[in-house]
């Protein structure tokens, strides 16, 4: 590389590809700093939440109850341990050169997760401490729940295999916008926890939550507004898929597993049922689970607020005969084409 500074020819150097130098700082707009101010302001500290309050009200508790509630706190954290995903994408990020306000965002939405899953383990540990690893069953339904915990992480574990690979198949611009479902499923699922539970500790998490999800969201529209212009039909049809694929991936905690995703999931024949006894036991103490029909709601809603905003790229939705909703028919979601993160 030559460069004429005066009159002097300066040497310098070139640098190699993907890599996270030369730096630049540059925010190409206000909307991309607005949120990225936003993001810090929203900052909150999982510490200050009542725990004390929490311990009163688990002291009224039975320990099926307890353990039930702790059994869906550790089935979220299969989607909230996804601090590793967001950092693992800061990374790429860089090294890609996507644009500041992106490298950014991630950053933040990094942390956010990290705080997620903080609360999930604290709440399980006021719970039934020690669940699922060092939890003593004793008796059949308590070791199947502890089963299917484990196995739904065993999941995860083929995600993450999935997600490290996607960077090699995928282009950034459909690999963020396929965070687009799950951030739209979870800004839903968690306001409406947070409406539904009876424990105020609980109530101020899932809203907590809620507002980053929010903003998560907000971010994966911003990808989209500059991706998607220059996307090609072919990327498009990707996102589709992604969408769907993000219909499968969460379903699980936030509607009932889908019934042809088994490509995709592992589990155990006794999941669903222990699954559903698990849930109606901490409905009924209080954690707030919406009934199928208001999940069902509640993500149709989601899927058509993220069908609208792709409807302006001409990006079409995948078809959700369980939802009702008619779209392009994406065939078969295999576990190593799965992106989407809550
Ligand atoms: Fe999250
Ligand atoms: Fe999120």
């Amino acid at each position: 590389m030559k460069e004429r500074e005066g009159t002097e020819k300066i040497e310098l150097p070139e640098f190699p590809p993907n890599n996270i130098y030369p730096a630049d700082w540059e925010f190409r707009n206000d909307l991309e700093w607005r949120l990225y101010s936003r993001s810090k302001r929203e900052q909150w500290d999982e510490e200050k939440l009542d725990w004390a309050r929490l311990d009163e009200i688990v002291t009224g508790l039975d320990n099926k109850e307890r353990l039930a509630m702790a059994y869906w706190w550790a089935l979220l954290s299969t989607f909230d341990n996804a601090n590793p995903v967001f950092s693992y994408a800061v990374v790429k990020a860089h090294e890609l050169k996507e644009k500041t306000a992106v490298r950014c965002l991630l950053n933040t939405i990094a942390f956010d997760e990290n705080r997620h899953n903080i609360v999930c383990g604290m709440c399980i540990n006021k719970l039934c401490p020690g669940f699922p690893m060092k939890f003593k069953p004793a008796n059949d339904l308590e070791a199947r729940a502890r089963a299917n915990i484990i196995w739904t992480w065993y999941n995860g574990a083929r995600y993450w295999k999935a997600y490290l690979d996607s960077y090699n198949k995928y282009s950034t611009d459909v690999l963020f916008t396929s965070f687009m479902m799950g951030e739209a499923a979870a800004t839903t699922v968690f306001t409406q926890m947070s409406g539904n539970t009876k424990i105020s500790t609980f109530r101020e998490a899932f809203r907590q939550i809620a507002v980053d999800e929010t903003r998560h969201y907000a971010f994966t529209q911003l990808v989209m507004a500059d991706g998607a212009e220059k996307m090609n039909e072919e990327r498009k049809r990707l996102v589709t898929k992604q969408i769907k694929a993000g219909f499968i991936f969460l379903s699980l905690i936030t509607y009932k597993l889908p019934e042809k995703s088994n490509t995709f999931w592992k589990l155990p024949h006794y999941f669903v049922e222990v699954n559903e006894k698990m849930e109606d036991i901490a409905r009924d103490a209080g954690l707030g689970i919406p009934l199928l029909s208001e999940k069902e709601e509640a993500w149709r809603s989601a899927v058509m607020k993220v069908g609208s905003s792709l409807k302006r790229y001409g990006i079409r939705l995948p078809e959700i005969p369980e939802l009702g909703i008619s779209g392009d028919d994406v065939g078969d979601v295999d576990g190593d084409e799965i992106v989407p993160v809550f």
